[in-house]
């Protein structure tokens, strides 16, 4: 199976950690059920009495010492050590696993914070509808409106579209959040409409063709083939069985009954 990692980078620079100190991190997104790799990228060296120390909301995940290393109870089978320096991965993150992660160096003078990431996790997004809202599709001969709705499991959006012969202009639809860092949004391309559900993480989309809006109504429906074959050729069908039938009873009666009378007489 493809797994993903995501890379987190603990920069040993003084003014990032400033820069960083008070906001809520670097945002980061992960697609729950993936991996997080909390990378070191510069050699880091403890003294005898210093500790290193991967944190989520301030909790430890993780404790490095000069000589040892020890994981918190919460983390104990989820956690790999892929190499032998300060990186760690985290597996198989959820939703519950979103929150500020930060690197954190302890030493006799106090903690440094190195790094801070402000980890989100979400799922894929849900498949979305995309219909023409009833009786909006009015047309004339130059143009054609009509209303669609896009609707996911949390929200929806409308958006009207009047085409002329050649091009599109649209009404509302444009990019609209639901929850959080997830976005619905309706747009045209290339003789479609489009409405598209994304996240962070993923995304999924819905077509229809304008085309089949707006020409729903030029052309007849095509004769169907059933009602003709039932209203027209199994009477006839039905009509030659009795017509052919009717002969042969007819014939038989007639053979049957003309050397009884001849005997008889
Ligand atoms: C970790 O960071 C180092 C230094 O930036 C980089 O060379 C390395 O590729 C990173 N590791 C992974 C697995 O990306
Ligand atoms: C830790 O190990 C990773 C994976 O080999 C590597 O990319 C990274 O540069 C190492 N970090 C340091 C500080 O050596
Ligand atoms: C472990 O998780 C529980 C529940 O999520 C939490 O209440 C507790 O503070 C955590 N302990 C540590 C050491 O992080
Ligand atoms: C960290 O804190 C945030 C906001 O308070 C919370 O939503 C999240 O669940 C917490 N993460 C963990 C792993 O406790
Ligand atoms: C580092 O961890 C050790 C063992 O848990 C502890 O005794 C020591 O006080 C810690 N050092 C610092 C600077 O916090
Ligand atoms: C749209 O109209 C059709 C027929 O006019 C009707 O069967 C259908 O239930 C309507 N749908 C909605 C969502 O109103
Ligand atoms: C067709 O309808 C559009 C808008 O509904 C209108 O602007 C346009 O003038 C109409 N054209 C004709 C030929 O009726
Ligand atoms: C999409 O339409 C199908 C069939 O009409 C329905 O079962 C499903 O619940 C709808 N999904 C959303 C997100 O509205
Ligand atoms: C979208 O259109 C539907 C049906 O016409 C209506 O019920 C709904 O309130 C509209 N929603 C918005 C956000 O305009
Ligand atoms: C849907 O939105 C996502 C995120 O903005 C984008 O990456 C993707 O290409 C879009 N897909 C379509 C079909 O427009």
């Amino acid at each position: 199976m493809k797994s993903f990692v995501t890379f987190l980078f603990v920069v040993y620079e003084l003014y990032l950690c400033e820069s960083q100190g008070i906001s809520a991190g670097t945002p980061v997104f992960v697609l729950k059920g993936e991996d997080l790799l909390l990378n070191v990228t510069k050699t880091v060296v403890l003294g005898k009495f210093d500790n290193f120390s991967w944190k989520c909301n301030k909790s430890n995940i993780v404790r490095f010492t000069f000589n040892d290393k020890g994981v918190s109870a919460n983390y104990t089978r989820r956690v790999e050590f892929p190499v032998n320096n300060y990186s760690v991965i985290l597996k198989n993150l959820q939703e519950a696993d979103s929150g500020v992660y930060t690197a954190v160096v302890a030493t006799d003078s106090g903690d440094e914070t190195e790094a801070k990431y402000n980890v989100k996790v979400q799922d894929r997004v849900s498949p979305v509808n995309l219909t023409v809202v009833n009786n909006s599709v009015s047309r004339n001969s130059s143009s054609c409106s009509f209303t669609v709705t896009c609707s996911s499991q949390d929200s929806h959006i409308n958006s009207t579209f009047t085409c002329d012969t050649r091009t599109c202009s649209q009404e509302g639809g444009e990019r609209s959040e639901g929850i959080p860092d997830t976005f619905l949004q309706v747009h045209q391309s290339s003789g479609s409409i489009i409405c598209n559900h994304s996240n962070r993480v993923s995304w999924t989309d819905t077509t229809i063709i304008i085309k089949d809006v707006c020409h729903q109504h030029d052309v007849p429906p095509p004769p169907n083939p059933v009602p003709i074959i039932l209203g027209v050729f199994f009477p006839i069908l039905i009509l030659a069985i009795i017509g052919v039938l009717w002969c042969y009873l007819r014939t038989r009666t007639i053979r049957s009954s003309s050397p009884d009378s001849g005997s008889n007489r």
